[in-house]
């Protein structure tokens, strides 16, 4: 089968060529372009291409692997403990006037993807998580994929890339106890009043019981683009169709290792699982910090509504030796000033790289399936 432009990018981590852009889409390139020149410089800038001693994608996934204890060959950088899914996204008539990317046009849209959990052990109890994800690669027959990796926590614990990795290196175990520096916790937490406030919020939070039932957020900025044009700045929720549940901590303690993933493949063989699209729309001077929440009050937009009817396992699903750029946008959608989604392009990138190049340990969560037929 040919390779076209993203899977290459997807295979080689490497951003589809200029020319390729302009094939898919001129007016985006020229809206991506001024956005990505000014952004490039910058995430350049502070990458170390233009002063080696400064920030770059390199240094970011090295200082991730120290904080995890090195790297797990083969595996993710974060978000380690995965499975995969399948299914389908169907858009609403809604949708198509906020945005004119073709996944809201309404016919049955395939989607490929996976359900993880923040850590980069990827033999972590689960127990153990608090922060779990969706990752997504939607795909409109005929026109170009988007692919998304959202989070179920409400906004992230810093603004800038900067900041994220002051947060790895703060994070990072001493050698001597085998945990963070308490002093140096607390030096980042004084200069990042942002990430006290983002623990606050976790622990207010209840936690859900399960994948099936858990919500997943874009927290970084996006634009959409309507059909006239209209560019609104917005975040997206996936947002679970099934009853919320929560677990008490004594329950979900007593669980086994890998329940989220038993309980998701038990759930799926019953039958497809369900979420909404939910957009809210930012009002004039709503900061597009992804360490600040909106107002609850925000308009919402039911964009769509995502089908999960296939779960199976890294080995042979079809997720395992995929990026989730969060810049892999499709026209109608487009980078908004927000500038972590730059750092993690960047980023994920290298982690890719690195991790298709070395031979992986089967995962957690093996040889298992549940659902529809492929
Ligand atoms: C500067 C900020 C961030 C950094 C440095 C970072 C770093 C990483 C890395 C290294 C990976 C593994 C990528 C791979 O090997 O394919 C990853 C995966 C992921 N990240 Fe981030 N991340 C950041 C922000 C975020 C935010 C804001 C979100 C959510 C809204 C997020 C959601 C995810 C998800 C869902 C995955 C797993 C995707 C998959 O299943 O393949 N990350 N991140």
């Amino acid at each position: 089968m040919p390779e076209d432009e993203t899977d290459h990018a997807a295979r080689t981590g490497d951003a589809p060529d200029t020319a390729t852009l302009l094939k898919r889409n001129p007016l985006q390139v020229l809206v991506i372009g001024a956005v990505l020149a000014g952004s490039a410089a910058a995430f350049a800038y502070v990458g170390g291409f233009l002063t080696p001693h400064r920030l770059g994608a390199n240094h970011f996934v090295d200082a991730m692997e120290t904080a995890a204890g090195g790297p797990h060959a083969g595996f993710r950088r974060a978000h380690a403990k995965g499975i995969c899914i399948a299914g389908h996204f169907v858009g609403t008539p809604q949708g198509r006037g906020l945005s004119t990317a073709a996944v809201f046009a309404g016919g049955q849209v395939s989607v490929s993807g996976r359900f993880a959990e923040a850590a980069p052990d990827p033999f972590a109890k689960d127990s153990s998580e608090a922060v779990r994800s969706m990752a997504l690669r939607l795909q409109p027959a005929g026109a170009p994929e988007w692919r998304m990796a959202i989070n179920d926590t409400p906004g992230l614990h810093v603004s800038t890339p900067q900041a994220f990795y002051e947060n790895v290196v703060a994070s990072t175990p001493d050698p001597a106890t085998g945990k963070p520096d308490p002093a140096k916790m607390q030096a980042y937490l004084a200069k990042h009043p942002e990430t006290v406030a983002f623990l606050a919020r976790m622990k207010a939070r209840q936690l859900a019981s399960g994948f099936a039932e858990d919500s997943y957020n874009s927290v970084d900025g996006f634009i959409f683009v309507a059909p006239n044009g209209a560019r609104r700045l917005v975040r997206w929720t996936m947002q679970a169709e099934e009853p919320f549940a929560t677990l008490p901590p004594a329950v979900r303690d007593a669980k086994p290792a890998n329940y989220m993933f038993d309980d998701l493949l038990a759930r799926v063989a019953k039958g497809p699982v369900k979420w909404r699209m939910i957009a809210t729309l930012a009002q004039p001077g709503d900061p597009n910090r992804a360490a600040e929440v909106w107002p609850a009050d925000r308009p919402h937009i039911d964009m769509g509504e995502l089908i999960i009817d296939r779960v199976e396992s890294e080995a042979t699903g079809n997720c395992q030796d995929i990026n989730f750029d969060p810049l892999v946008l499709p026209p109608g959608v487009a980078p908004s000033d927000d500038p972590i989604p730059f750092a993690r392009s960047a980023v994920y990138s290298v982690s890719f790289r690195r991790r298709t190049a070395e031979t992986k340990a089967p995962s957690a969560v093996a040889n298992q399936s549940a659902g529809a037929r492929p």
